[in-house]
């Protein structure tokens, strides 16, 4: 495969230059051109088929179809390295079904899903097998996981990010980083930072404050780069507090580089900022995907003395020292051929140890037995929705349905039914068949309406079958923000759907279950007092429907949790009044690809109130609140024990769990911590550990034993740009979720600490007016 590659080595190798890898860096800097430099800061340009733009490098790229590539310099070893999206499995910009070599990829379950499962072992796994498949096609950069925080349920690229939470987020990032580079390949942690919408997503202005900023935006990736390395950190398109984030010298060099140590580097987001002179000096080092303009701004500017070519150096020398890693650099004899059997299974099994189940009344999950007919409802029983569309869909060979899942299983499903959803897909398919690549990724052709089954015909199926699956679709990506009407709520026909099923099927004393394959929160109370049982499914990846079977059929026990909070009605929000912002039309511009792109500003003032952390304090009861799930099985847990009760520097607090119910499962167990609210406001608790037990028979216990470290009491105090523990009385609450809290234990923090003396950046512009417990 890598002939061609091979080839230009072996004869940049034949005369003296300094060749990387041989030769210390600083020697490889020192013997480029201003241009070469600024070439290798600079992507290879934007080439899919049908479509090039920008192309700085016109030599073919090492891989057809992939988001990007590097500058190779063949006279000095420099090799062109290979980018490709995305956060749940590997995205071409091609159809693989179209394309000569056919190479499909694995759907993983999307970071929402994985999430949901708070089992870093299990992401770590999955993220191995991620790591051998990205190896395997010749990729040396994954352009993921994405981190950003829920902040809206709107938000189109929820799907491809894991929590509103900051810990999760972090640690199920950390986990995948660090199975996906156990392998050799990079990944790319994404869209650092406060990139929470996707509503003019290239030009609006975040406008957050510095506490929100620390504990809330920055935490997850903090958590995430200080626990996995990545070796890539991808700046944001949105700006913060009035610059780009590929343009802050605060985000890119204060806080990543000299706060956190990171050391891996910095490329921008697609076409992403506006001045690639202010892109280095702030740190970014590379500007993706490229273009000639670009290239000649930084020669440029070094020749007018505008830019400083130490700091050119310094930006090519972060990116040459991860290149040492990289397969490609390694000349590493790739395959094409990744084990996707195994990798399928592992996809399944993620799956469905991360689904949540949110209702089961009167035990009706699991559906034991197989000799059971299913009436299934709903277009995307038949058609499942694996993952998210634009730069997070993935080139996977297949999905399977919920039907074929069932089928497999053994279930008999109702083939009227079956039929009738079909035929009605498929004719829907080919009155609006898929767009060109291009106009398809910016605006996906929509899903087909609800099939709506007539009354009379969903009496008749109460009649003939033995239970009734509701199944409920939804599909988002980058480039939009979802809806209020018809998306986050159900749609008109939905809820007739609902009504029909539910009535016919309860009056013949039958069970309704509904399943969700939705990619970001939706407004579930319609569905929350009609259908029996719910399991949110999220998007399941490629063998969704084996793993939703799984999950109902009793093969495996649910244990997944809510990483996202599902309000009782869209209002009830704390950002909702501040989504997606204002826009100043006048101020329009011609952005990428000839779009519009409008001048936005977003303020969030929420502040540090996000998710739970606004539900609790302010007392909103939530539909499902964060950390919750079911079990087919249920938990006990034991008084919490705590190492001391003054903290010296850590604490340690443990809690026993026994399996209390029939059958074999496995418990999410999680440590909030109340800190007293003396000089600062706080949420009323805030996750601080959370663990998963091994998978406990019936009568068997686990102990669990979190450690708390100084850092863990702390808050970030804006005016002291500081870290800081107040003195008094904390208290431990250990539950089964946010607000099921199963046993407490206080402890005393004598004197107030100074944790970290952090450095003031990212500073708002302007007064914000954040909410406040009792404002
Ligand atoms: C997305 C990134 C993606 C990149 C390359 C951008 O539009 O925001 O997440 O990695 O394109 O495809």
């Amino acid at each position: 495969m890598c002939f061609a590659l091979c080839f230009s080595f072996a004869s940049s190798a034949q005369n003296n230059l300094p060749q990387l890898g041989k030769a210390p860096i600083s020697a490889v800097i020192k013997a480029m051109t201003l241009e070469e430099k600024a070439a290798l800061v600079v992507g290879k340009g934007f080439s899919i088929p049908g479509l090039s733009m920008g192309e700085t490098d016109k030599s073919p790229d090492k891989i057809t179809g992939i988001s990007g590539h590097s500058v190779g310099i063949p006279r000095l070893g420099i090799p062109s390295l290979g980018f490709a999206d995305g956060p749940a499995g590997i995205h071409k910009f091609m159809n693989a079904k179209d394309s000569a070599d056919k190479l499909f990829t694995t759907a993983w379950p999307v970071g929402t899903l994985l999430a949901s499962s708070w089992d870093t072992a299990l992401v770590k796994k999955l993220g191995v097998a991620f790591g051998e498949e990205i190896k395997a096609f010749g990729i040396d950069f994954i352009l993921g996981p994405g981190v950003n925080i829920h902040r809206n349920p709107l938000g189109g690229r929820n799907f491809e990010y894991y929590s509103e939470d900051p810990l999760v987020s972090g640690k199920t990032a950390a986990a995948i980083i660090n199975g996906i580079q156990s392998q050799g390949v990079g990944a790319t942690i994404k869209h650092f930072a406060a990139n929470n919408q996707e509503t003019n997503r290239m030009s609006v202005n975040t406008i957050v404050g510095e506490r929100a900023l620390r504990e809330i935006y920055l935490r997850n990736f903090e958590i995430a780069i200080k626990g996995s390395q990545p070796w890539a950190v991808m700046s944001s398109y949105n700006l913060v507090n009035g610059t780009y984030t590929s343009e802050s010298d605060d985000l890119l060099t204060t806080i990543l580089r000299n706060e956190w140590r990171y050391k891996g580097f910095v490329m921008s987001d697609w076409f992403g900022g506006k001045d690639p002179v202010a892109q280095m000096k702030a740190g970014n080092n590379l500007i993706m995907p490229g273009t000639t303009a670009q290239v000649k701004a930084i020669v440029d500017a070094v020749k007018n003395g505008q830019l400083s070519e130490a700091v050119l150096n310094e930006n090519v020398a972060g990116i040459l020292k991860v290149m040492l890693q990289t397969p490609t650099f390694k000349r590493y004899q790739y395959s094409n051929h990744p084990d996707l059997k195994k990798h399928a299974e592992i996809s399944r099994e993620a799956a469905a140890e991360s689904m949540v189940l949110l209702k089961n009344d009167a035990g009706v999950l699991p559906v034991t037995g197989t000799n059971k007919t299913i009436a299934l409802f709903g277009n995307h029983g038949y058609d499942l929705i694996a993952g998210g569309t634009g730069s997070g869909d993935v080139s996977k060979a297949y999905a399977v349905s919920m039907a074929e899942g069932l089928t497999n299983a053994g279930y008999t499903l109702d083939k009227d039914l079956q039929q009738r959803y079909q035929s009605y897909l498929n004719d829907y398919e080919a009155k609006h068949p898929k767009k060109p690549l291009l106009q398809e990724l910016l605006n996906p052709t929509p899903l087909a309406p609800e099939y709506t089954v007539d009354k009379s015909s969903v009496e008749q199926k109460a009649g003939a079958s033995d239970l009734a699956i509701i199944y409920i679709g939804r599909n988002a990506g980058e480039g939009n923000d979802r809806k209020i009407a018809d998306d986050y709520e159900l749609t008109a026909q939905e809820k007739e759907m609902i009504n029909n099923i539910t009535d016919a099927f309860h009056a013949a004393h039958k069970p309704v279950i509904a399943v969700l394959n939705i990619g970001g929160v939706i407004d579930v109370a319609p569905l929350r007092d009609k259908a029996d049982a719910i399991l949110l499914a999220w998007q399941p990846g490629q063998e969704g429907g084996h793993a939703i079977t799984d999950v109902l059929s009793g093969r495996v026990n649910p244990s997944g949790k809510l990483a996202t909070t599902f309000p009782v009605s869209y209002n009830d929000e704390p950002s909702a009044k501040n989504f997606p912002g204002k826009e100043f039309p006048e101020k329009a511009t011609t952005g990428m690809f000839g779009m519009k792109s409008i001048p936005a500003e977003v303020t969030y003032e929420e502040g540090i109130y996000v998710g739970y952390r606004y539900f609790n304090t302010f007392n909103v009861k939530p539909a499902y609140e964060f950390g919750y799930g079911l079990s087919y099985t249920s938990f006990g847990y034991s008084a919490v024990k705590l190492s001391a009760a003054t903290f010296n520097n850590k604490l340690t607090a443990s809690v026993t769990i026994t399996n209390t119910g029939k059958v074999a499962g496995k418990e999410v167990v999680e440590l909030y911590l109340s800190a007293p609210a003396k000089t600062m406001d706080k949420p009323s608790e805030e996750l601080k550990a959370f663990a998963k037990t091994a998978l406990l028979q019936p009568g068997k216990s686990e102990m669990i034993t979190f450690t708390l470290t100084p850092s863990d009491l702390a808050s970030y105090n804006t005016d002291a740009s500081s870290w800081v523990a107040e003195a008094g009385s904390y208290t431990i609450k250990i539950g089964a979720s946010s607000l099921n809290i199963k046993g407490t234990a206080s402890f005393n923090l004598p004197k107030e600490l100074v944790i970290e003396k952090d450095h003031k950046a990212l500073s708002p512009q302007t007064g914000i007016n954040e909410l406040k417990p009792g404002k």
